[in-house]
């Protein structure tokens, strides 16, 4: 019998993506997210392709006690691949962000990650077996400035799921870090960013999700979708950082018809 495919974040986007990939290859599914009316409505679809039973486990990521219930609910389920996908972005000069916002997105990018690595980690090493993946983006290779705490979010995803890579490479057990560059999902609306210059050009979050299934299964370390989004990888990491944050500030600047809002953010962001 295959074992469980688990998916955070699973209501729209990249993660919604990762679901029905897992559906079409005949895996249960378990999606993961806050939305109890949506995941019942994806749960009896994703039954429906895969023939098997799929099942959702309600929760709001940016709470430490829901995440605790839902690392502990996880345990009673043999699984065979878990995507930590749930995550958002916050934009804009860092003093003009919402604080609060600030805050639960750290608690959803870092602190829920980490807690549900910890959980499933131990339960695949038990079984001795299981594909992690967790999805960072491009952003985790550069500062952003407009994008500082969400970059930072990502920096923490790559650098924390690179040492755990290492840490099982010895094992049945593998870690992936998927990075995608802009995506067409709610993300570039939901945070503002898909206002920038980054987001001109997107990829599909289908093409996405099969990039990151398919290293996964590969055991692959780190893979970056797309040949623009390899090369700006690329090049960040050669070029002097103060050429890289112009160029990045430059990008992540809202487009013209955008300046109007830009110039009222950085208003207040500085009170002038
Ligand atoms: N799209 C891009 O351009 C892009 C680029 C690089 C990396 N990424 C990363 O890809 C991942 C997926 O994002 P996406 O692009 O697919 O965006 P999306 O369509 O907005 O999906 C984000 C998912 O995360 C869930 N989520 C957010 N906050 C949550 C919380 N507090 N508790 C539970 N679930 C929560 C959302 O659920 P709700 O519907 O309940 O909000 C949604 O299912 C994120 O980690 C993002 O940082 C995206």
């Amino acid at each position: 019998m295959k074992k469980y495919a688990v998916v955070t974040g699973a209501t729209s986007g990249i993660g919604k993506s990762f679901a029905v990939l897992f559906a079409r290859r005949k895996y249960p599914v378990i999606l993961i997210g806050r939305k109890a009316d949506v995941l019942e409505e994806m749960t009896k679809m994703l039954s429906r392709i895969s023939g098997k039973e799929c099942i959702y486990l309600a929760g709001d990521l940016s709470n430490a006690g829901q995440v605790e219930k839902i690392a502990k609910a996880l345990k009673k389920y043999p699984i065979s691949f878990f995507v930590n996908n749930a995550g958002f972005g916050t934009y804009g000069p860092f003093l003009g962000q919402n604080e609060k916002q600030v805050e639960d997105m750290i608690a959803v990018n870092v602190a829920a990650l980490t807690r549900l690595s910890h959980a499933v980690l131990g339960q695949m090493q038990k079984q001795r077996y299981g594909h992690l993946v967790n999805v960072a983006s491009i952003a985790a290779f550069m500062p952003n400035p407009y994008g500082s705490t969400y970059a930072a979010t990502k920096a923490y995803v790559r650098s924390f799921s690179e040492a755990l890579y290492q840490e099982v490479k010895n094992s049945p057990v593998t870690v992936t870090i998927l990075c995608p560059g802009p995506t067409k999902t709610n993300f570039g609306k939901r945070s503002g960013m898909g206002r920038s210059r980054f987001f001109v050009r997107m990829m599909s979050a289908d093409k996405v999700a099969w990039k990151g299934y398919r290293a996964a299964c590969l055991g692959k370390r780190c893979v970056v979708p797309g040949f623009l989004n390899k090369l700006s990888v690329a090049l960040v990491q050669i070029f002097p950082k103060n050429i890289v944050l112009k160029v990045v500030m430059w990008a992540l600047t809202p487009v013209k018809k955008y300046r109007k809002i830009r110039k009222l953010s950085l208003n207040r962001a500085f009170r002038l």
